[in-house]
Formats: structure tokens, sequence, C-alpha cells
């Protein structure tokens, strides 16, 4: 059966969602199950958000060109990183099937699956590059225009590691290495650690060739601060 995808001129198969199983590498179609989330539903009126939006577009945008570019969304709990990167996710388009027996073309967005990739920085850290699975990055092979890396800073402590803080900056080496200096793989990194020049804990936490890394793969002005902006969590639930 053939889907179609809502960039002009591609068809593909449907994706199968296979359960992820843990120590399993997942691939981009067991992650794909994505809330659909899209810029133009969201509430854009604080201007750093508003900033923010029109950074993911743009790097969404360049990675779609085949120009490999990242950006980093900073700040705490609750202030929108996720569902602004989600955002950024679907921006570049999705495998949409036709609904079942319909003729006029109307097509199920429920089995939607985004064309680029989201994963939990956790997962990404923990599962994924664990050394055990042999998981070779290959993102940008398979046709994937970029990657959001979610919540870095919030992984849990690597397990059985002398060092688990090497080992947590060699496992990041090996993405950023690959995307900024290798292959080429846009990335939308989210952080709750701060990127301010004077404290830049996430330099810290990454150390210095990561930090290279994605000062190369950031153009200017791509590092996004939403420090200081209210929780939306605080404020839906009313406490
Ligand atoms: N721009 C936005 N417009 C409307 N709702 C938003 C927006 N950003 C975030 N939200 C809502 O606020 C809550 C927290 O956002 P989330 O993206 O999870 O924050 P973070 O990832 O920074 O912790 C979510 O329920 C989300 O739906
Ligand atoms: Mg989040």
């Amino acid at each position: 059966m053939i889907y179609s995808i809502d960039r002009p001129g591609e068809t593909r198969q449907r994706p199968k969602f296979a359960p992820y199983k843990p120590g399993e590498p997942a691939t981009t179609e067991q992650i794909t199950m994505l809330p659909l989330i899209k810029f133009s539903d969201l509430d854009l009126l604080h201007p750093r958000i508003e900033h923010a939006s029109r950074v993911l577009i743009e790097t969404a945008e360049a990675n779609m060109r085949g120009i490999p570019t990242g950006c980093v969304l900073a700040g705490p709990h609750g202030v929108g990183k996720t569902t602004l990167a989600m955002a950024a996710v679907w921006h570049a388009g999705a495998r949409v099937p036709w609904l079942v027996d319909e003729e006029d073309g109307r097509l199920d967005w429920s089995l939607a699956s985004p064309v680029a990739q989201y994963i939990k920085a956790n997962e990404l850290i923990n599962k994924w590059l664990d050394p055990k699975n042999d998981y070779e990055i290959d993102w940008q092979e398979r046709g994937i225009p970029f990657t959001v890396i979610d919540d870095v800073g919030l992984e849990q402590t690597i397990q059985f590691m002398k060092d688990p803080a090497t080992e947590l900056q060699r496992r990041y080496y090996q993405v950023l290495d690959y995307a900024a200096e290798g292959v080429g793989h846009g990335l939308i990194i989210t952080t709750n650690r701060s990127i301010d020049p004077a404290a830049n804990a996430l330099r810290a936490m990454l150390g210095e060739a990561n930090w290279s890394r994605i000062l190369k793969l950031c153009p200017k002005g791509s590092l996004v601060d939403l420090n200081g902006l209210p929780d939306r969590r605080v404020a839906s639930s009313g406490r």
C-alpha cells in the first residue's frame, strides 16, 4: 500500500511500529508516534518564544535543504522546550496514510509519522549508545533530515562505568562529531542546563570537544535561552 508524504513527489510504504524493547536500539519507525504539534497551534506571543520558534523553523528548513544545522533551546522545566521541538519535527514533513477506503484523498493524521527524528537524551545515551548495542549512527544516510535530542542534562547516571561523567561525554561525542565533523546531521538540542556565557553548565557537562562541535553546527543566534519564562504547567494547573 502506498502512503503519501506531505513533501511533494515522495511516496513510501507505511512504516511498521514495532514495540520498543529496552536494550535494543530503536529504529526511527519505533519512535515516531509523536503527539502532533504544529507551530500554528501554539501560543507564540512571548517574544522569546516567538524567537525560539523562528530559530527552530530556520533550523528545520536548512536541514531540509540538506545543510546540516543545529540549535539549542535551554531553559527550566515547563517553558515549552519539548513542545516547540516537536513542532519543529512535524514542520519537516510526515508520512501520512490515506484513510482506509477513502476516495477523496483525505489523510489519516492519527497514523502520521514525521520524517525527522525525536529522541529523549536519556534513551539515546543509556539505551541506543550503550556500547553493548554496537549502535551505528547512520541517521543522515537513512534520509532523516535532522534529530531532536530532548532533555540533555536529564540523563540517568550511566550504570556500571567507573567514570560516568567521562563516559557521558564520550557517548555525546559520537553524536556530535558525526553531526558537526563527520557525515553531517542537523541537531535540535533541548536542555535544562544553563547556556549563559558566564556559567555555561551545558558546556561544563559535555566538555570542550563536544561544545566546539555544537558551536560549529549552530549558526550565530541559534543558542536560545528561555530562562526566566513562566512554567506553563504551573499556570495551567492553577498551582
Ligand atoms: N507555545 C506554547 N503554546 C501552548 N502551550 C504550550 C506552549 N509551550 C508549551 N505549552 C504547554 O506547556 C506545557 C509544558 O511544555 P513543555 O514543552 O513540556 O515544557 P518543557 O519541555 O520546557 O519542560 C505542556 O503541557 C505544553 O503543552
Ligand atoms: Mg520537556
